[in-house]
Order: structure tokens, then C-alpha cells, then sequence
């Protein structure tokens, strides 16, 4: 009897931690179109794998009588689970307990289960959905979110740390998800800002919505911050699990294998068609890139973001890889500050985690103008040159067709490190484009000269022989060749052995 009233005090307590704010803030959670922070983990993690942490820690405060209300567990769901039989961990935070907002209890719980995610080398996922600062606890509050950026930034490079961002993300509060590696978000639900639209009117006299101002649909396609756009919650959770799957467990692990049930050998004919003669026409790159990977199948990274540049996952003989390309798509496959910061970070991100990079290189150049001038596309444009350069990874780079000046320097060049360097036949290396070039040199020529000259420049410099003769080419392939040419190279420099000179950190442009 005694050992019943016993247990049943700790079931009591269970069950109301269970509940978070209660059964009503449970029900508008659910009208607003949200999942709970326990349903969202349930649905994240492999089935019956979670294991809840400080469940029964409560808040301190006692200011504004928030004595009176002590839920246990308090505003955030954290532990750990698995994901495809891998270990991770994970918080959400629980907006159905004081909108889910951050209290000193609730920052030391998200601390612990960093923590111990670092030292157990796992990916620690974050569900945000959470009204930002607890006011009432003043800086209590504000010191539990320095705490979380500072071991944010431990962790960097050393596990993959992804954020969901499923509600509000406001404030301050939106650094933790910036300090992470990959952010989700959903649409319509989801909102990120430094400063609401009510500040905003105040401070600047703009009307903007909070959908416009900081959107799924903003952050995925106009400022970057996002990497995945979700239409549903139940497709970022899986968006989440996929993202993983190419992906280590931490630094020191290679991705996990996946069994290859596609012919390395495959050839594709219908790569001979892609690039079209006429160096003016444009094409997709992903018609190159998804017939060569595992199963045709490409992963994109940032898909609506400074589409003319391309990143993503992809397996190649089972193994996974970092795609990198110019999209001739989209403004001919120039290079701008955001496909330059688009880049240079997923460069950086698969180097600290061990997955060798592939580039598809078609691109004629910098774009120019005073706009990317003015706003520093110096040095932006330098960090794909830095991350290039520092990545210790195998890189391969194949050039599809164009590859000019500045821009074929910095796309993974022989001499900034490239381990092995393919171009098509159809290739064109050199440092400008015909005209331009003709305009330069034979300025004063009539044009029936002029004409004479681009014919020869054609014929002289736009291909890829100049680079071959050279040794920066190591190879001309067939586009039909692509996938079983990138596999052999892969191989070839999977136990590739590099060490940068040691340093505290370098100076990369910013
Ligand atoms: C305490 C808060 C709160 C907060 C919301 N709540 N935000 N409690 N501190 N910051 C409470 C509400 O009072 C309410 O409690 C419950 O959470 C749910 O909020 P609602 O407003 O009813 O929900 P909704 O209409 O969905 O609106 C959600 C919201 C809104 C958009 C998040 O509540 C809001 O604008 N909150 C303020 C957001 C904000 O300015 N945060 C500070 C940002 S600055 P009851 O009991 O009434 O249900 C910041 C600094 C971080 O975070 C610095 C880090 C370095």
C-alpha cells in the first residue's frame, strides 16, 4: 500500500508533466494548426526511442506570481531518441507553457542535452516554437540564451546541429537557429525576426506582415536564413530525418553508408544531349546532376535561395557527397554575393564533416555592376576561394562548359586545391569570353577583323585543351561517362591525407 502511494505520486507528476499547459492550451495549440512539442519528437524520432530528461524540472521565478503556476518539466520537452537507429538528441520548446518562452530552467535543460550531445558526438536537433524571452524573468532569461549560443558555437563543426522553426522565432532567440547548420521552416506557420512588425512601424514608419518580414517563404528565398522550405509540419520532421541520412554523426565519422544498388558503371546516354552547342543557350545543371548520382536522386540544400548557384546531397556508390554547381538556368550560372555565401557555407559545412565535395562548374564570370560592387561582392566572392582552399575533403570539380576568368579561378580550380580536375570536350576555359576578349585586344580593328578574331579566339581559347596541355585538366570525359569517371576519382582520393598548417582559426572574409 505504501510503495502504491508512493508510485502513484510519481505518476501524478508524470502525467501533469505530460500534459504541458494543460488540456485547453493543448486544444488551441492543435486549432492553430500545431503540433505539441511531445507529438512533434514522437513523430521526429524512430518509434518508442525518446527518452525524456528533466521532466520534473520546474521554474524559480517567483515574480508576477508565477508562483501560483509551476508546471512541471516547464516550457520545453528535451532527451534523446534515435533517428534511422542513430543516436540524436533533442528540445522543443512547448508553446502551450507560457508560449513556450525561455526561462533559466528551461535554457539549463537545453543546455544539458547540448552538452551531452557534444560529449557523446550526436546531432542535436531544436523545435522552436516559443514567444521568445520569459519577461518575467528579466535577465535571467536572457543570460539562459547566451548560454545556449555559447555552446552552439562549441559545437559547430564538431556535430550537426539542425533547428525547425515551427511558430514564432523572435528576437534574440533567432541566433541559436543562425548559429546551427541547417534551418526548416513551415509555411504560414513558422516566423523568424529580429524585430516584430510593430517595431518595425515604430522605427522605420514601414507596414510590413509578419509573413512578409520573416516568412518561410522570405527566409527561404530572399534572405537566406532558411534552408528548407516545409508545406507542413509533418513534412519538415521528415525533411529532418532525410537531411540526417546523409549526414555523420559528428567530425570524427564518415557519413553512414548506404547499400548501393546502383551500377557505378552506369552510363547515361541522355547526358550527351544536356549542354546545348550554342554556348548562349541555357540549360538545367540538375539534368546533369541528377542522372549521375545513386538513383538519380539529388537532395537540393536552399533550392528558392540565389538559384544560380545549386548545393546539395547526393550518394555516389553508395557514398554521400556535397554538390556544388553554377545553374546556367538562372542568370546564365553567374556568381553574386548570395550564390558566394551560399556556397562558401555548404563548402564549409561538408569539410567540417567529412563529405567530399563534387562541383559542377558553367560559369561565365562575376556578375558586375555597382550593386554587387558596393555591397562587397570582393569579399564575399573571396570566401568561396577561402572554403575551397581550406576544405581538406576529396574534391572533384568537372567543367560542363563555361569557365571563365575570376570564376574559373575560384569553382574549385587545380591550384586552389581541387584533387582532380574533369572537363567535357565542349569546355571552355579561359579568361574571358570571345567578344569581350576581341574587344580588348583588337579595339581599333574593323569589324569584318573583329569577326576574323572572335572566329580564331573560338577556336584557340575557348575549349579545354590549353588547361589539358597544362596538366590543370587531368582528364576529358564524356558527359556519358560522368558518373563512373566522379565515382573512380572519389575513390581515388578517399584516403586522401591533408592537414592545413596549424592555427587558432584563420581569418576567413566575412
Ligand atoms: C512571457 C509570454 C511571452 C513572453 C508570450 N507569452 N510571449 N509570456 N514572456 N515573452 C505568453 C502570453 O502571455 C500567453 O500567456 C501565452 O504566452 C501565449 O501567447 P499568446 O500571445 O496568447 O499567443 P499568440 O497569440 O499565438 O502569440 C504568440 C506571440 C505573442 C506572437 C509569441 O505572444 C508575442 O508577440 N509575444 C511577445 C514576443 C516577444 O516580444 N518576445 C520577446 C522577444 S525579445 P497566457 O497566459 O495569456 O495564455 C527576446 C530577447 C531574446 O526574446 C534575447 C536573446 C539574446
Amino acid at each position: 500500500m505504501e510503495k502504491e502511494k508512493i508510485y502513484n505520486r510519481f505518476l501524478e507528476k508524470d502525467k501533469i508533466a505530460e500534459l504541458g499547459g494543460g488540456v485547453n492550451r493543448v486544444e488551441k495549440q492543435h486549432q492553430a494548426g500545431k503540433m505539441t512539442a511531445r507529438e512533434r519528437i514522437e513523430m521526429l524520432l524512430d518509434k518508442g526511442t525518446f527518452t525524456e530528461l528533466d521532466k520534473l524540472m520546474v521554474h524559480r521565478c517567483t515574480n508576477f506570481g508565477m508562483d501560483k503556476n509551476i508546471i512541471p518539466g516547464d516550457g520545453v520537452v528535451s532527451g534523446y531518441g534515435k533517428i534511422d537507429g542513430r543516436l540524436v538528441f533533442v528540445y522543443a520548446y512547448d508553446f502551450t507553457v507560457y508560449g513556450g518562452t525561455l526561462s533559466a530552467t528551461n535554457s539549463r535543460k537545453i543546455v544539458k542535452v547540448q552538452e551531452l550531445a557534444l560529449k557523446n558526438g550526436a546531432p542535436v536537433i531544436a523545435l522552436n516554437d516559443s514567444g521568445g524571452a520569459r519577461i518575467q524573468e528579466g535577465v535571467e532569461s536572457l543570460t539562459g540564451y547566451a548560454s545556449i549560443f555559447y555552446q552552439n558555437t562549441m559545437a559547430s563543426g564538431v556535430i550537426p546541429q539542425i533547428s525547425a522553426i515551427l511558430g514564432p522565432c523572435a528576437g534574440g532567440a533567432c541566433y541559436s537557429p543562425a548559429l546551427t547548420d541547417f534551418i526548416f521552416m513551415v509555411k504560414e506557420k513558422s516566423h523568424m525576426f529580429v524585430t516584430g512588425p510593430d517595431v518595425v512601424k515604430t522605427v522605420t514608419h514601414e507596414e510590413v506582415s509578419k509573413e512578409e518580414l520573416g516568412g518561410a517563404y522570405t527566409h527561404s528565398s530572399k534572405s537566406g536564413v532558411t534552408h528548407f522550405l516545409s508545406n507542413s509540419e509533418e513534412e519538415l520532421l521528415m525533411g529532418i530525418r532525410e537531411l540526417l541520412s546523409f549526414l555523420p554523426s559528428n567530425n570524427m565519422e564518415d557519413a553512414p553508408l548506404s547499400a548501393a544498388t546502383d551500377d557505378i558503371r552506369r552510363e547515361e546516354e541522355s547526358l550527351e544531349n544536356v549542354v546545348p552547342t550554342d554556348p548562349n543557350i541555357p540549360y538545367d545543371i540538375k539534368d546533369i546532376i541528377e542522372p549521375v548520382m545513386d538513383d538519380h536522386y539529388f537532395f537540393e540544400v536552399m533550392p528558392h535561395f540565389a538559384r544560380n548557384a545549386v548545393i546539395g546531397f547526393g550518394r555516389l556508390g553508395g557514398k554521400s557527397v556535397g554538390v556544388i554547381a553554377n545553374q546556367p538556368a538562372y542568370l546564365a550560372g553567374v556568381l553574386d554575393i548570395d550564390a558566394s555565401d551560399k556556397i562558401a557555407r555548404f563548402i564549409r559545412f561538408c569539410d567540417c564533416f567529412n563529405i567530399p565535395l563534387v562541383t559542377f562548374e558553367d560559369v561565365p564570370g562575376f556578375l558586375p555592376g555597382c550593386i554587387q560592387e558596393h555591397n562587397g561582392i570582393i569579399r564575399h566572392g573571396a570566401k568561396i576561394v577561402y572554403a575551397y582552399a581550406e576544405a581538406t575533403v576529396p574534391k572533384v570539380t568537372l567543367i560542363t562548359r563555361k569557365a571563365y576568368g575570376g570564376a574559373y579561378i575560384v569553382m574549385a580550380s587545380k591550384q586552389t586545391g581541387a584533387d582532380v580536375n574533369l572537363a567535357y570536350p565542349n569546355a571552355e576555359i579561359a579568361v574571358m569570353g570571345a567578344e569581350g576578349a576581341v574587344n580588348i585586344l583588337f579595339r581599333n580593328a574593323d569589324e569584318e577583323a573583329k569577326k576574323q578574331a572572335i572566329e580564331d579566339y573560338k577556336t584557340n581559347f575557348a575549349n579545354p585543351y590549353q588547361a589539358a596541355e597544362l596538366g590543370y585538366i587531368d582528364e576529358i570525359i564524356l558527359p556519358r561517362q560522368t558518373r563512373f569517371k566522379l565515382i573512380q576519382a572519389l575513390e581515388m582520393a578517399h584516403n586522401k591525407m591533408q592537414t592545413n598548417p596549424p592555427k587558432k582559426h584563420g581569418n576567413m572574409p566575412l
